[in-house]
């Protein structure tokens, strides 16, 4: 399903009226496109904490929490943590996974809500480390030198090793987590990388000190957001339990009763490769590889008819784990977009809907927007969908 959309359509209020399909519980069905309608951001919590690719909208994980009010919720793609965030700050018991050692950072500090004192220790250290970064005159070790080097003006390498060398020497394991994702968070910014998602070489000159000030202002920020969604999360509420894990293999102790997800839509981003940056100063989490990533677009690049069927094979495995992690009655919720290839459209709803019934799930409704992708100068549909597991 793919066509140009209207791009001067609008409706009433003078947003882009998209073209939409629901089919389904009708209530339930427009409870699905209201969520998956949402476009404009407005910022709250931690969620503009630290860059990541093709989040989901937070109000439309707050809306489709809402519509499935059991406790226990799992994300086997939680990448920067949107669905997790909001489940904590609706109270509820939040399982994530991810394939990626810069999904779990990002989806730590996103979640995490720490007390006064535990941040003022963080602030207090990011202000020491940033006075030592600006003092810094080594260069980082040779390995990520030779790996990253090219990307850095000398000054910006020396003050991101002043920084990570005195990450490292902290030895509170959380204060130091917290640190880490402050630092992965200005790494792209004060590279020559164009962006997260392009790797074009920009360069800019950067004065001598502001790599360094601008680690201080955002571990300043990220206590601000923490302190912003502490103040939402129930009392009571456990922290996330999150673990580098493949979707397909998803094994938790006890059942959830809700999965809400959004999977890698196929032949979009190569997820793990545009972190190298960030994998590069920071390391790689065990496990994380990226042979294992589901519908990279760089597997579309070798064969389109293979990268296809690959996606539809993951897409049954990850989904079959996903349903036996669900209690009875409980529900899996999947935000997914068709892919956009030189080859022509990837359907992701058939090969979901048929995941799905395969796991022995019920189809309970659907919604489905056709949505303008300005870089292709296409259009590519977007589904929610919903299973019950009877
Ligand atoms: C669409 S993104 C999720 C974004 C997330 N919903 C958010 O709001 O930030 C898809 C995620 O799937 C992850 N991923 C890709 N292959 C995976 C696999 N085999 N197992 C688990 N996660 C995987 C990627 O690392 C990426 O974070």
């Amino acid at each position: 399903m793919s066509k140009k959309p209207k791009m001067d359509a609008r409706d009433t209020t003078g947003k882009p009226s998209y073209e939409s399909v629901l089919k389904g519980e009708p209530a339930l069905a427009e409870k699905l496109a209201i969520a998956l309608a949402h476009d404009e951001r407005s910022p709250r919590y931690t969620h503009g904490f630290h860059t990541y690719p093709a989040g989901l909208h937070p109000d439309a994980a707050r809306d489709l929490l809402a519509a499935f009010p059991g406790q226990a919720v799992l994300d086997p793609f939680c990448g920067g943590g949107t669905v997790l965030v909001e489940a904590r700050a609706a109270g509820r018991t939040t399982f994530g996974r991810d394939l990626s050692s810069v999904a779990m950072r990002v989806s730590r500090a996103r979640t995490m809500t720490p007390t006064d004192e535990d941040l003022t220790v963080m602030r207090s250290t990011a202000r020491k480390l940033t006075a030592e970064a600006r003092a810094c005159r080594d260069l980082p070790p040779q390995p990520i030198l030779e790996a990253a080097g090219d990307w850095y003006a000398q000054h910006v390498l020396q003050e991101l090793w002043g920084l990570l060398r005195g990450i490292r020497q902290v030895e509170d394991l959380l204060l130091r987590r917290q640190l880490e994702a402050i630092f992965s968070s200005i790494l792209v910014k004060v590279s020559w990388r164009r962006s997260d998602t392009s790797a074009k070489r920009v360069k800019h000159d950067r004065p001598a000190g502001t790599t360094a000030i601008l680690f201080h202002k955002k571990a300043r920020e990220l206590a601000r957001m923490q302190i912003a969604l502490r103040e939402v999360v129930p009392s009571g509420t456990p922290p996330v339990d999150l673990a580098l894990q493949d979707a397909r293999e998803v094994k938790l102790k006890g059942p959830v009763d809700l999965v809400l997800t959004s999977p890698p839509y196929p032949a979009v981003y190569d997820y793990l490769p545009l972190q190298h940056l960030r994998r590069i100063w920071l390391g790689e989490g065990e496990g994380e590889e990226p042979g294992r990533e589901i519908g990279a677009r760089r597997f579309w690049r070798k064969s389109s008819k293979k990268a296809r069927s690959r996606w539809a094979d993951d897409t049954a495995l990850w989904t079959a784990a996903c349903a036996r992690a669900l209690r009875q009655g409980g529900h899996l919720v999947v935000v997914v977009g068709d892919g956009l290839t030189p080859t022509g459209p990837v359907d992701t709803l058939g090969a979901s809907s048929a995941a799905a019934q395969a796991a022995g799930l019920e189809k309970l409704a659907r919604a489905s927007l056709l949505r303008p992708d300005h870089a292709r100068e296409s259009a590519r549909w977007e589904h929610v969908l919903v299973w019950r597991k009877p």
